[in-house]
């Protein structure tokens, strides 16, 4: 990673609030527990990442929003959008501290709070990490669309790089 995405990241944090600054401030390292860190910490980890996809996922309703009607493009509005979803799809693979895998199949588990991460993520990391890329790229590309015909395509190719993450690296239940 170089020196620009963490300059990118920010000036994304500085940009935003909210939920962007919620997690912002749970990936900076927890305060010192008495009892059960490490439990608690996971916990927090897994909870950030809820909340940066949550956060993911509210970008792209929006866009979705635009791309799925004939109308007129806000290219400055949509691009704001598009470049939250970049800079939080670059901080996402890096939430994945071993600890941090826990699915199990047939388990009962809380939608607020369980991780709904495959294992597959950790058996295959490198390629969850160049999808997490990849699809950060397209976001960013969207975010720099100067006509309404490139932002379509990059959106359109960033709700497939969603779906194809989720396909392969998400548990639906
Ligand atoms: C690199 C893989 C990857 C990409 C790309 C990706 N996701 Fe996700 N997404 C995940 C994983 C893994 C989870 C489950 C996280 C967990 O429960 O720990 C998830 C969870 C979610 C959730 C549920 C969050 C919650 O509240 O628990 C939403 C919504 C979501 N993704 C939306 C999106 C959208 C929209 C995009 C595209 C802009 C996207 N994701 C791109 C891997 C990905």
């Amino acid at each position: 990673m170089s020196r620009s995405v963490f300059n990118r990241v920010g000036a994304f944090i500085l940009a935003s609030g909210g939920a962007a600054m919620a997690a912002a401030c749970l990936l900076s390292p927890a305060p010192a527990r008495a009892q059960d860190q490490s439990a608690a910490t996971t916990k927090d980890l897994i909870f950030a990442r809820k909340i940066v996809m949550n956060t993911i996922g509210k970008n792209m309703d929006e866009l979705e929003g635009v791309l799925e009607t004939d109308k007129k493009i806000d290219l400055p509005d949509a691009a704001e959008h598009a470049d939250a979803i970049s800079v939080l799809l670059m901080a996402f693979p890096h939430l994945f501290a071993p600890a941090s895998n826990q699915w199990k199949a047939g388990a009962a588990r809380d939608p607020g709070v369980d991780t709904f991460a495959s294992p597959d993520a950790w058996t295959n990391y490198a390629e969850f990490y160049r999808l997490a890329g990849a699809a950060s790229k397209t976001a960013f590309n969207a975010s720099r669309a100067r006509d309404e015909a490139t932002f379509r395509k990059f959106g359109a190719e960033l709700r497939a790089t969603c779906d194809a993450c989720h396909a392969a690296f998400m548990k639906q239940e």
